[in-house]
């Protein structure tokens, strides 16, 4: 006999309870989806979306709701009705539907004795209104550790930030200008219809005004355009490419950033390395579909005796693993699965990987170290402690538009209807330690 399908709310509850116990959505989030009609899977993935943005905010509503806790086999009652919470806190879905239709799914889900439970408390959500939030973490939807740190990290603009954070990042895409220019292939959306700007710091970006599928945007399949950040766009303009150069992407997959290399200047030799091969093959497709080529090798970077020739390289970009937070607008769920004390075990993989691929410059050399982090831990603070140690180390921003010069790198934060957070700090080896002057601007 054919199972039944579960109501797609019901298969939401079980997207978000993997993602609770450490799953991403990148990895759950499929899952859900083959469970659910075509029709309904742009609503599943909003409601995850949507339900693990504000999950901090709506779990503190919960639990002042909750006169007793739940039995542990009872627990897939809480994302069930977190989600029903985000309908009726963000969404014009019809008030008693969002209950009635909890309660079908609480059911489908095998928890008939917790109807009487779930109906109590969404229809007092629904009586009495949303409760004022007890402390800042609550009220902007976030752990309160990250509430805590950015706070102390950055006190005049933490709350910009985890408000930014709340928002939906804008499309952004990067043209590829072996194939054409920015305002040819802005002439091209306008002939199909679609609204953008051209992008105010990557010389490649452009905007849309509003999200589409990429099969709409003309030419995708061949190359034409790239979805990406226009943060994550700036390594190129960081890195002063020139033909002939053998240039390292450190740590490269999916790929996003080794096709920005490629498409930037002619005859680059191009090694595009990461230690996952699944995030490998991610890598292969996108160069396939821009139709460029590059090296590609699975390795751990640190461990240089595994990948490395002994060809230096003229340029670097370490594109090193992070909190990423400050792409949390994209990524959500980082909120539920990132913890504090990632941070300096994070650093220390990042100081780690800089020590390494810095014996693999050329004098003369540039290397772009790059995080999609807005904790300084991660960034000028890895940067600082790299040059007390290397008298070979110098600093060498060029004069940017953007971002805050923390003297040890420009750091870029999440910007509403703009660019994602990032940081940037370019480093020279010098021939002479002796010279090393540190130039920021
Ligand atoms: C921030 S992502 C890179 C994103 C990529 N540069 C892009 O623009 O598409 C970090 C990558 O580092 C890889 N990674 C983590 N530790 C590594 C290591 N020790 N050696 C090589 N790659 C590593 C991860 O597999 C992940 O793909």
């Amino acid at each position: 006999m054919a199972r039944q399908r579960l109501p797609m709310r019901a298969v939401a509850a079980q997207v978000l309870q993997a993602v609770s116990d450490g799953q991403s959505l990148a990895q759950a989030l499929p899952t859900g989806l083959a469970q659910v009609a075509e029709s309904e899977r742009s609503q599943l993935q909003a409601l995850c979306y949507g339900t693990c943005r504000w999950y901090h905010r709506l779990n503190a509503e919960l639990k002042s709701r909750l006169h007793k806790p739940l039995k542990k086999g009872d627990r897939i009652t809480v994302p069930l009705i977190l989600v029903a919470l985000f309908q009726i806190r963000h969404s014009r879905q019809a008030d008693y539907a969002v209950v009635n239709e909890t309660v079908e799914a609480g059911r489908s889900l095998g928890k008939p004795h917790l109807a009487g439970l779930i109906n109590a408390i969404l229809r007092a959500a629904l009586r009495e209104g949303e409760p004022e939030p007890a402390n800042d973490a609550d009220r902007l939807s976030h752990p309160e550790w990250m509430t805590e740190k950015l706070r102390h990290n950055w006190p005049e603009r933490w709350q910009a930030i985890l408000e930014g954070n709340n928002d939906q990042g804008p499309m952004t895409l990067r043209v590829n200008a072996r194939q054409q220019s920015r305002e040819d292939y802005l002439k091209a959306l306008g002939e199909v219809g679609i609204t953008a700007i051209a992008t105010p710091f990557a010389e490649q970006g452009i905007q849309l005004e509003r999200p589409c599928s990429v099969d709409q945007l003309p030419g995708f399949d061949i190359g034409a355009v790239s979805v990406q950040d226009e943060a994550a766009q700036l390594c190129t303009q960081l890195l002063d490419l020139h033909p002939g150069q053998r240039v390292l992407d450190a740590c490269a997959a999916p790929g996003g950033k080794t096709c920005a290399i490629l498409e930037t200047a002619e005859d680059l030799q191009v090694v595009a390395l990461d230690q996952s091969d699944e995030r490998m093959v991610r890598v292969r497709e996108n160069l396939d579909r821009l139709q460029v080529d590059a090296q590609l090798l699975t390795a751990d970077a640190a461990q240089l005796e595994h990948w490395w020739d002994g060809q230096p390289f003229d340029r670097i970009l370490l594109d090193v693993p992070c909190s990423a937070s400050g792409v949390v607008r994209r990524h959500p769920d980082i909120k539920l699965l990132r913890r504090e004390e990632d941070i300096p075990a994070l650093a220390d993989i990042q100081l780690n990987l800089l020590e390494q691929l810095w014996t693999t410059l050329k004098p003369g050399g540039r290397l772009v170290y790059a995080t999609c982090s807005v904790f300084p831990q991660e960034n000028h603070r890895i940067i600082q402690r790299f040059m007390k140690a290397h008298a070979d180390a110098a600093l060498t921003m060029p004069d940017l538009a953007w971002g805050l010069d923390t003297g040890a790198g420009r750091q870029l934060f999440p910007e509403r209807g703009s660019h994602d957070g990032f940081f940037y700090a370019c480093l020279t080896r010098i021939d002479h330690p002796s010279a090393n002057q540190a130039t920021s601007s």
